[in-house]
């Protein structure tokens, strides 16, 4: 079949994969060497040390070459054995797959449900791990960022839940699409495992994934945990301590690596996060004045990284991004189950400018123009006020 061809470039704004910056790419477009070479252990050796300065943690951060789901999966065998309890909370699309995962794996889980409109409310898991008097819960899974509907949880306060009612219960905290666009602090926080990806905010292609562990996770996995091999980590840091992986590494993805974190340190971990926050405030002002609802509720909730918007009734959200996609060669994030048709999703992380969020926008005007979606006009005049607006406040 022929393809139109599309001039310029592709703006791809979902929330995540998110747009790799030419830096990476460059960096990545270099011949594949000796993984048991001297050359190997330094560019490994940077990797794993400089991805504990993303995490911000001292502890192990094992790296697998696989999608976040494998990393999801490493967090679950290495801690929770069959037929132990987790308490997983259902903010969305994600949550539930990570629930479905825990299932499979015959760990009994119990589901915290939500309306998929806010993040964790921490005062409820307060509630449910005071009333587990026999320390049943062997770990607290929850998503940081829940890519699926835009809203994020404050994984401080969940950790105070978990002290206020002086559980011990492990922490394991998805922030596949969190990490690099929004504050996170493994240790400082307190949470056990974090699992994290490449192709979010570390604006990296998919295929690296990561499991920051703390010692006590260290700890419970030597007894713990279920049969495993591929994702075991004691093997890993074993082999990391010599700059090595136990198999093959994905090399290119790693001198990417290397040099993403070389670059979120040049513009300043802070002011990355600065920068999504204000593209975030942009979008979600653009979005009201449009006259159409987030799909987040809460404002304490509202995620820096993507913003989930719904539709009117009778106007189909993947007919919207159908047209866009066509037209202005733009991919946006759909619904995800629920919220199929309903939904669609900005992804304004990572590799991303005002310009960037201004071309988005615009490109949604059209779109609905195009769609025959009933908007109001002046989402894109209030994105402008916010992005030129210099105070301290913003
Ligand atoms: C919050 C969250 N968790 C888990 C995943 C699954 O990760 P992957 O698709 O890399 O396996 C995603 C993917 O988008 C995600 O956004």
């Amino acid at each position: 079949m022929s393809k139109k061809y599309m001039p310029g470039k592709h703006f791809l704004q979902l929330p995540g994969p998110s747009n790799v910056p030419d830096r990476i790419l460059r960096a990545m477009d270099y011949p594949t060497i000796d993984h048991r070479g001297p050359e190997f252990s330094d560019l490994a050796n940077d990797c794993l040390e400089g991805i504990k300065t993303i995490f911000k943690t001292k502890s192990n951060v094992i790296i697998y070459p696989a999608s976040g789901t494998g990393a999801w999966e490493a967090a679950l065998v290495n801690t929770i054995r069959e037929n132990e309890l987790v308490l997983m909370v259902e903010t969305g699309h994600f949550a539930s797959l990570w629930n479905k995962m825990a299932l499979r794996l015959g760990i009994r889980t119990e589901f915290l449900e939500t309306d998929w409109r806010r993040g964790v409310v921490p005062e409820k898991l307060l509630d449910r791990l005071q009333k587990d008097t026999k320390n049943e819960i062997k770990a607290v899974c929850v998503v940081h960022n829940e890519t699926s509907t835009g809203c994020a949880s404050r994984i401080e306060e969940v950790r105070k839940a978990l002290n206020s009612a002086n559980h011990n219960a492990l922490l394991m905290v998805d922030t596949i699409s969190g990490l690099a666009s929004m504050e996170y602090k493994h240790d400082e926080w307190g949470v056990d495992i974090t699992v994290s990806g490449s192709q979010k905010g570390l604006m990296l292609p998919p295929g690296l994934s990561f499991n920051a562990i703390s010692d006590k996770a260290l700890r419970i996995s030597k007894t713990s945990g279920m049969r495993r091999s591929y994702w075991d980590w004691e093997e890993q840091i074993d082999a990391n301590k010599s700059g090595s992986f136990p198999y093959t590494p994905a090399t290119n993805l790693l001198y990417g690596l290397k040099e993403a974190i070389k670059m979120l340190h040049e513009e300043g971990l802070d002011n990355v996060f600065k920068r999504h926050e204000k593209h975030a405030l942009a979008t979600r002002a653009a979005v009201k004045a449009w006259g159409f609802e987030n799909v987040c509720k809460e404002e304490k909730d509202f995620s820096n990284v993507l913003t989930a918007v719904m539709l009117p009734e009778n106007h189909n959200a993947d007919n919207l991004r159908k047209i866009i996609l066509e037209n202005f060669n733009m991919s946006l994030g759909g619904g995800l189950s629920k919220l199929a048709g309903k939904v669609f999703r900005i992804g304004h992380l990572g590799d991303f400018n005002d310009l960037m969020l201004m071309g988005t926008l615009n490109g949604l005007e059209l779109g609905f123009e195009i769609a025959g979606i009933p908007y109001q006009k002046g989402g894109t005049a209030k994105a402008t006020e916010i992005l030129v607006d210099k105070s301290e406040n913003i």
